[in-house]
């Protein structure tokens, strides 16, 4: 790297270039096609009416460009030509249009600008050897996307492993998220409401909502045990046992998946947060090139098996924790996913470029990636420890002599915890995208 950021990132925008066109043309020569469409997305109307629901980009065409507003607009490319990007431009009076865009990406693309109905037309008009990802929605839509399934499924499977533009974006989304986590951390304890604390998370990053890579999860005490807790309450939160978020940010259409779990007085809860941190920072460094991640899955089981038998949880010893399934009603879902254009990228179960899967261990029904890690892989470490009331009763039922239900009833009242980073699979090491950018942001809690 040199000390010159935009030059820096021209020379890996550039290098990314290279490789996503090396990906196409070679997905092209496999499904026996010459070239490629790829359509941004057009807005929806909500029934009835000539409001929008928020627009999402194709993730597809973010990766070739990360135009902000690329509604109605197209990427054809053609191996050994420059890209063309079909610039879709409304001539209208009610909105804020870019009449020529301009960036960083533009001297690597021919660039046609056009009314969205030409735009579209185009695409609708293709041949049989361009397969089209992202089609407009009509007519040609269902026969589109048949010809595209295998051209689709193999770049799926490319897409775990990220380009170094891809990484630095990742870590760029990480980086706006550490304000807004920064900034959550100093008001927790204040009497605020879940909305209010979301509203400050948004106003710290300076990104919308629909700007996010999904909804903030900002869950105090209880909430915490609702793994997806979509609610923002406006009571305020005036016992601060617990305060679990789980919030990124995008960058460049890449995104960031962060959660930090805080705890107040109950020392049995601060200890907790403190022994999940040490967990979660062992697995981090074990997800390296090679590492299959079913099994790293199992061992952070182990190690909550040994956690739940050392902090008194439960009465078992930590092989019995884990061995008898115990561990799985205090952690359901799994311990990581992909990350990059999308929150829970493509690809996680994928064998191979045509699609055949890495079933689920069957004990495992929520783990999101069955792959063996590969240099460049990004993926999310996410372990938790929670106490749902669903969970908790047919423990109850099954197992219930091997619980310390004294303490159980102490802390079900925090909800739960989790602890969520983003790293970057290496040979031998692990870059954590999201520990160094916490250390680099001011006033933010390490772990
Ligand atoms: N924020 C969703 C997840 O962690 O997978
Ligand atoms: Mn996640
Ligand atoms: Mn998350």
């Amino acid at each position: 790297m040199t000390s010159n950021p935009a030059q820096d990132r021209d020379t890996l925008y550039a290098a990314h270039l290279q490789a996503i066109s090396a990906r196409y043309t070679e997905a092209l020569e496999a499904c026996s096609a010459d070239a490629a469409a790829i359509f941004a997305g057009a807005e929806v109307c909500i029934g009835r009416d000539d409001q929008t629901y928020p627009f999402r980009t194709e993730p597809y065409f973010a990766q070739w460009l990360p135009l902000p507003t690329p509604m109605g607009s197209a990427i054809e490319f053609r191996p050994g030509n420059k890209p063309r990007l079909l610039y879709a431009l409304s001539q209208d009076f009610w909105h804020a249009s870019e009449p020529e865009p301009d960036g960083f990406w533009r001297r690597h693309f021919e660039v046609s600008i056009m009314s969205p109905e030409a735009v579209e037309k185009r695409i609708n008009a293709v041949d049989e050897k361009t397969r089209v990802i992202g089609r407009p929605n009509n007519g040609a839509a269902e026969m589109l996307d048949q010809r595209a399934r295998k051209f689709i499924s193999w770049l799926d499977f490319d897409r775990a492993r990220k380009t170094a533009y891809e990484v630095e974006c990742i870590a760029a989304a990480n980086r706006i998220a550490a304000r807004g986590h920064g900034v959550i951390a100093s008001m927790f304890n204040q009497d605020k409401t879940e909305l209010d604390l979301h509203l400050a998370y948004c106003s710290a990053c300076q990104q919308t909502e629909s700007e996010l890579p999904y909804p903030n999860i900002i869950a105090a005490n209880e909430h915490a045990a609702i793994l997806h807790y979509q609610n923002r309450d406006r009571q305020l939160v005036t016992e601060n046992r617990s305060l679990l978020i789980d919030a990124g940010a995008s960058y460049a259409g890449y995104a960031a998946d962060v959660t930090r779990t805080y705890g107040n007085s109950n020392q049995d809860f601060i200890a907790l947060i403190g022994a999940m941190n040490e967990l979660q920072q062992d697995i981090c460094l074990a997800a390296t090139h090679g590492t299959e991640f079913i099994a790293l899955n199992e061992l952070t089981h182990q190690r909550l098996g040994k956690i739940l038998a050392e902090s008194g949880l439960v009465h078992c010893s930590a092989d019995t924790a884990y061995g008898s399934g115990l561990t799985s009603q205090f952690l359901p879902h799994g311990l990581g996913h992909l990350l990059g254009l999308q929150v829970h990228d493509v690809g996680g179960q994928m064998r191979n470029h045509d699609g055949d899967m890495i079933e689920r261990p069957e004990q495992r029904p929520f783990l999101r990636l069955t792959r063996a890690l590969e240099c460049g892989f990004v993926v999310t470490i996410e372990p938790g420890l929670y106490f749902i009331p669903s969970l908790l009763a047919d423990l109850d039922r099954a197992n219930g002599k091997m619980i310390n239900w004294a303490l159980v009833d102490e802390l079900r009242a925090h909800g739960g915890i989790r602890i969520e980073d983003n790293v970057l699979v290496e040979s031998t090491t692990v870059r954590n995208l999201t520990r160094e950018a916490f250390a680099a942001a001011p006033a933010v809690a390490r772990h």
